[in-house]
């Protein structure tokens, strides 16, 4: 192995798929855990929420199926928690401490890279019927390459924006139609953001989103792009 292939093999972000729109991302050696619905997930039943590492915790909305486990893994890990500023009211409620607040266009330097706060078309009140501020989607960006994790969000004119402000390697997606876009929808936003390469979430997990992955998967690669569905539990790299 010569010196730059082991450099490149270490510019490279590890995924996990935790179920819904849970995902872990290594980045820098730091772990990212996004949107943590674990234990109320039957399709998650094999993870063990209590294992989950995180040193930052990046919630999307308020929304139950986005926050039901993030009070007890940042009580547990001690995880900074970026969300905006409502959903960070609501957790110094339920006893956190370390929190980042941010809203809609904000970007904050962390020790593995950038965190930019971008626009979801969606709604978030929170489990108790709190205000849950404005729902998100984020843009990370690292020397190990710039990703997108759109929350939960309808298709939006604004997302051309997110594909002229960076360079996006990866992104999630949602593409269980319903509450969030469907993989049409989904294909054109990979059209927007000028990339190929997208890893759907928010599928399956209730009866209102159980698509055909099959065909999404036809229809992603007969125009040239790349939808990926993980295993529950699975990890690859990017
Ligand atoms: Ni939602
Ligand atoms: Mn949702």
């Amino acid at each position: 192995m010569n010196f730059f292939s082991s450099k490149n093999d270490r510019l490279n972000m590890q995924i996990t798929y935790y179920g819904h729109s849970c995902f872990g991302v290594e980045v820098n050696g730091k772990n990212l855990l996004f949107d943590p619905f674990i234990t109320p997930n039957e399709l998650a039943k094999n993870i063990d929420a209590n294992i989950v590492k995180a040193d930052y915790i990046l919630i999307s909305h308020g929304h139950e199926d986005h926050i039901a486990d993030a009070v007890s893994i940042a009580k547990r890990t001690g995880a900074k928690v970026i969300c905006n500023w409502e959903i960070n009211v609501w957790l110094q409620k339920q006893g956190l401490e370390n929190i980042h607040p941010m809203n809609t266009g904000g970007k904050v330097k962390l020790d593995f890279g950038n965190v930019k706060c971008v626009k979801a078309e969606h709604s978030s009140m929170l489990p108790d019927g709190s205000n849950g501020g404005n729902p998100m989607g984020f843009i990370v960006e690292s020397v190990e390459g710039n990703f997108y994790y759109a929350g939960d969000t309808a298709l939006t004119y604004d997302m051309k924006l997110i594909g002229e402000y960076r360079t996006i390697k990866f992104a999630f997606l949602p593409i269980g139609d319903n509450f969030t876009m469907g993989p049409e929808n989904a294909m054109i936003a990979s059209d927007f953001i000028h990339c190929k390469d997208i890893i759907g979430m928010h599928y399956d997990t209730f009866g209102y989103i159980q698509i055909d992955k099959a065909e999404a998967q036809r229809k992603f690669e007969l125009s040239g792009k790349k939808l990926t569905l993980l295993e529950i539990g699975q990890t690859i790299t990017k």
